[in-house]
């Protein structure tokens, strides 16, 4: 992280050109490269970008936008997507209810059957790549590998009937790696709802030409929900609501893989009915005891009416019966994980549930540990690596497999036959 800090302040000494200079037709960053081989980045393009905390978005250069985010400047890219969200108020007054989790036996039964061998062959594998970033030939060969993984835990563990049910697609992007779209069908000729369970697949370096295994951020949360799939799938879940799992794009780049996803379903009215981020799942850091992290920010909309109404009435927010997707999100913890929960905030839109959000969607994220607590020392380096230390823990993995698992039957409803 600080040899790459160090290179991004060289290359922006080098390149250092007042803002006004970057409409000239002439290259700004003079004679330095701004191109390397095998990636497909052009560090002088420009975009589109809302600050956190700005009314209107700003438009800097792609290079910019990478200083930006390692100093610490938090933002969401909007340049493909400036209009998510602007049909949000059309969804706010039919809210999703989510009755308490009541298909314990099912969950059980399938969380029995998930494997730490298979986090840890899958991330062996999804770490080998240089790096994912979603503008690089290598960010294109994991995506592809990732697609075929998925295609092979299907074709090995799903029943033929239930194949039928399932479509595994590639939505494509204005860059060459793809977001990856998994979905089962829900049973139900009613229920028009759909419950997705997301994670990243892209990695990047805080200079993104710089190797990124990306073993925690976020290839934890890609294996865990995968593994989640395999152990539903393998059991024959046939959800009543259609489940989805998504693996997004670059979300390195601001969020834009699942903006762009969010966008599309917003556009097609899609009625996500919730939708459950994994970002980070592995680390335990030493000398803290293990949790998991609930982010209660950027999650969730709880419409200011709805509040209001709570506080008029004199409950609490989480006491109405309407309780929120982040309470019911802390129930599945209690249910059905070994470790308990922990309230956090990341302080801005850290992940690709800022997307669902944006666009008005019901959104939830659950993290390795408190912000604080989190592997902070290694992401976007060459040192994201799941052997840095014993703190990378695939135990610590499994559980959010776990949370996955329930997530989706508990959400996605579940007659089982037997
Ligand atoms: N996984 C991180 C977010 C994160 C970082 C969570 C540290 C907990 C601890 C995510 O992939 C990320 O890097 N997000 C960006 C923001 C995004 C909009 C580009 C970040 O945190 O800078
Ligand atoms: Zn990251």
């Amino acid at each position: 992280m600080k040899t790459a800090a160090l290179l991004l302040a060289l290359v922006s000494a080098v390149v250092a050109t007042p803002l006004s200079l970057f409409d000239n037709a002439q290259s700004p960053l003079g004679d330095f490269p701004t191109t390397y081989p095998g990636f497909d980045l052009d560090l002088s393009a420009p975009r589109l970008v809302q600050l956190d905390g700005q009314d209107e978005p700003v438009t800097m250069t792609e290079l910019e936008k990478i200083q930006a985010k390692v100093r610490g400047i938090r933002f969401f890219d909007v340049t493909e997507t400036p209009d998510l969200g602007s049909l949000a108020h059309l969804r706010a007054v039919q809210k999703p209810s989510y009755p308490a989790p009541n298909n314990t036996q099912a969950v059980r039964s399938i969380i029995d059957t998930l494997e730490i061998q298979n986090l840890r062959d899958g991330l062996d594998k999804f770490t080998s790549f240089r790096t994912r970033y979603y503008r690089s030939e290598t960010g294109k060969e994991s995506q592809r590998w990732l697609l075929s993984k998925i295609t092979e835990i299907t074709e090995k563990f799903a029943s033929d009937s239930l194949k039928d049910e399932i479509s595994i697609q590639e939505f494509p992007h204005s860059w060459a790696q793809s977001s990856v779209i998994v979905r089962i069908n829900g049973t139900s000729p009613t229920d028009d709802g759909v419950v997705v369970i997301g994670a990243h697949l892209d990695s990047t370096n805080s200079w993104p030409f710089l190797p990124a295994p990306g073993a925690d951020d976020d290839g934890s949360g890609s294996m865990s929900i995968l593994e989640a799939y395999r152990g539903l799938v393998a059991a024959g879940f046939r959800p009543e609501r259609a489940v989805e799992f998504h693996w997004y794009s670059a979300e390195e780049g601001g969020l834009l893989g699942s903006q762009a996803v969010a966008r599309a379903y917003e556009g097609r009215n899609v009625n996500v009915v919730a939708m459950s981020q994994y970002d980070m799942t592995a680390w335990v850091k030493r000398g803290t005891r293990e949790q998991v992290g609930i982010i209660t920010d950027f999650v969730d909309p709880e419409s200011v009416f709805q509040s209001m109404f709570a506080v008029v009435l004199g409950f609490s927010p989480s006491s109405t019966h309407r309780c929120s997707l982040t309470e019911y999100n802390k129930k599945l913890v209690e249910l059905y994980l070994n470790i308990p929960w922990v309230e956090t905030k990341c302080g801005y839109a850290c992940s690709d549930h800022a997307s669902w959000r944006k666009g008005g969607y019901p959104s939830v994220f659950t993290i390795e540990a408190t912000f604080e607590n989190s592997n902070h020392g290694n992401i976007h380096s060459a040192n994201d690596r799941y052997d840095i230390s014993d703190e990378f823990s695939f135990e610590h993995m499994l559980e959010f497999s776990k949370l996955a698992v329930s997530f989706a039957i508990e959400l996605g409803g579940w007659k089982k036959a037997d």
